[in-house]
C-alpha cells in the first residue's frame, strides 16, 4: 500500500491522518461533501432582522473554503425571541431576501447551509432588545429562583412572562412557520437551538421548568414542547427536510459546570422522545469536544448521543484551536491546532460523524481546504479581530 499512501501525501488528497474528515456523509436528503460543519455563531450584524449585506460573502467564503455544511447563526423565530436587536430573522420580505442571497452564494460554491432557529426565551438581553418594555417569555416567569444553587448571587435575569398553553402552542407554530420559510428560501434543512439554557432548553431543564401542566414535570413532559416543534416541522416541510437539534449540558449564564443529564440513562431518557419525533442529527454542544461526558468512560457527549440514538452526531468545542482555551476575554489570542488526528480518529471509529468548527473558521474561512491540503502551518490564530469583523 506504499503507492496509495504516497498519493495521500499529494496536494489534492488529504493526508491519511485527516482523511476521515474528508469523506462524504449523508443527512436525510443532503449529501455533505465532507464532515466539516461551520458551527452556528452569533455575529450581531443585523438590523431590523435583516442581515448585513456583508453576510453574503462571509458565508460564501466559508463554502468556497471547503466547508461541507454551514449551520447559520441563530435566526430569531419572532421579535420577542431575539437575543438583541442585532439578530437576524425571517419576519420580513427584506430579511428573507438577504438570506436567499446567502443560500445561493453557498450553493454556488458547492456547500450546504441549514438555518438555526433560535428563541432565547428568558435568556433575551432585554436592555438590548428592540422592545425593552416587553416582557420576555418562557416556561416560567423567572429563569432560576433566587434560592436555586445555580442562581449566582441571586437571579440576575429580569422577570418574564410564563407562557399559557395557548402561547406555547402559538410559539410552536412560529417555529414551524420559520422552518417553512427556511425551506422556501432554499436552506438545506434547519437546526433547532435547544441548548445553552435558551427557550427550548428552559423547558428541558428541571431547574428552570417548574410547570405543573403537561409541559413540566417528568422528562416526557419537559421534551413535549420540542417534540411538538419537531413533529410540526416534519409535517409542514416533509419528512425529508432535515431537522437537527443542538443540545448541551451547560446553561446560561456561563453555567459551564452544570450537568443537566447526570448519567447516560438520563441522557437517553431525554434523547429518545426527540429521536422518535424525527430529529435527523444531533449537535452536542460542548466547550471541549474531547472531554468525557460521564465518569467511567472516555466517550464524549457527541459520542454518547450517537451511541444512544444511532443518529448522526456532531462533535463541537474548540476544534482547530490549541489554546489557551480558558480565556474569559476576547483579547487573548488562541493558537490554531495543527494536529487534527484526534477528531479524525473519532470519525474513523464512528464515535461521531461531523466536525463542528467555530472560532477557527472565523479566522480561517478556508480552514477545511487548508487542513485537507496539509497547509496547517498557514492557519491563523483566533483573535478579537476575527470576532469583530464580518469577513
Ligand atoms: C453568544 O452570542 O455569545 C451566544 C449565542 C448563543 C449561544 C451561546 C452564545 O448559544
Amino acid at each position: 500500500m506504499v503507492e496509495s499512501s504516497v498519493v495521500a501525501q499529494g496536494s489534492t488528497l488529504p493526508s491519511a491522518a485527516v482523511s476521515p474528515i474528508f469523506s462524504a456523509f449523508r443527512i436525510g436528503n443532503c449529501t455533505l461533501r465532507n464532515r466539516v460543519v461551520m458551527a452556528p455563531m452569533t455575529r450581531q450584524f443585523a438590523q431590523d432582522g435583516v442581515l448585513a449585506p456583508s453576510a453574503v460573502d462571509y458565508y460564501r467564503r466559508r463554502a468556497a473554503g471547503g466547508v461541507g455544511l454551514i449551520l447559520s447563526e441563530g435566526i430569531a423565530t419572532s421579535e420577542i425571541a431575539a437575543h438583541s436587536a442585532t439578530i437576524p430573522d425571517f419576519l420580513t420580505g427584506a430579511a428573507r431576501d438577504m438570506w436567499r442571497s446567502v443560500v445561493e452564494a453557498v450553493h454556488q460554491e458547492g456547500g450546504l447551509i441549514m438555518a438555526q432557529l433560535w428563541h432565547t426565551g428568558l435568556g433575551r438581553i432585554v436592555e438590548q432588545a428592540k422592545h425593552p418594555d416587553q416582557l420576555s417569555v418562557g416556561p416560567v416567569d423567572q429563569y432560576l429562583l433566587p434560592d436555586n444553587p445555580h442562581a449566582q448571587g441571586g437571579n440576575n435575569h429580569p422577570l418574564g412572562h410564563a407562557m399559557t398553553i395557548e402561547e406555547i402552542q402559538a410559539t410552536v407554530e412560529e417555529y414551524i412557520v420559520a422552518a417553512k420559510h427556511a425551506q422556501d428560501i432554499g436552506f438545506d434543512g434547519i437546526e433547532l437551538h435547544a441548548a445553552h439554557g435558551y427557550l427550548i432548553d428552559q423547558f428541558f431543564w428541571d431547574q428552570c421548568n417548574r410547570r405543573t401542566d403537561q409541559y413540566g414535570g417528568d422528562i416526557i413532559n419537559r421534551t413535549r414542547f420540542a417534540v411538538e416543534i419537531i413533529r410540526g416541522i416534519k409535517q409542514r416541510c416533509g419528512e425529508d427536510f432535515p431537522v437537527g437539534l443542538r443540545f448541551s449540558q451547560w446553561k446560561l449564564p456561563f453555567l459551564y459546570a452544570v450537568k443537566a443529564f447526570p448519567d447516560p440513562a438520563a441522557l437517553a431518557a431525554f434523547l429518545f422522545p426527540l429521536a422518535e419525533a424525527g430529529v435527523d442529527f444531533l449537535d452536542a454542544s460542548t466547550r471541549r469536544y474531547w472531554e468525557p461526558a460521564f465518569e467511567g468512560s472516555d466517550l464524549t457527549l457527541a459520542g454518547w448521543a450517537k451511541k444512544i440514538t444511532g443518529l448522526p452526531s456532531m462533535a463541537v468545542g474548540s476544534i482547530g484551536l490549541a489554546g489557551p482555551l480558558d480565556v474569559a476575554d476576547m483579547l487573548t489570542e488562541v493558537r490554531p491546532d495543527a494536529d487534527l488526528s484526534r477528531i479524525a480518529a473519532m470519525i474513523e471509529r464512528d464515535e461521531v460523524d461531523l466536525v463542528g468548527v467555530g472560532r477557527a473558521l472565523l479566522s480561517n474561512p478556508d480552514w477545511a481546504n487548508k487542513v485537507k491540503a496539509g497547509d496547517v502551518a498557514d492557519l491563523a490564530p483566533f483573535n478579537q479581530q476575527a470576532m469583530m469583523t464580518h469577513w
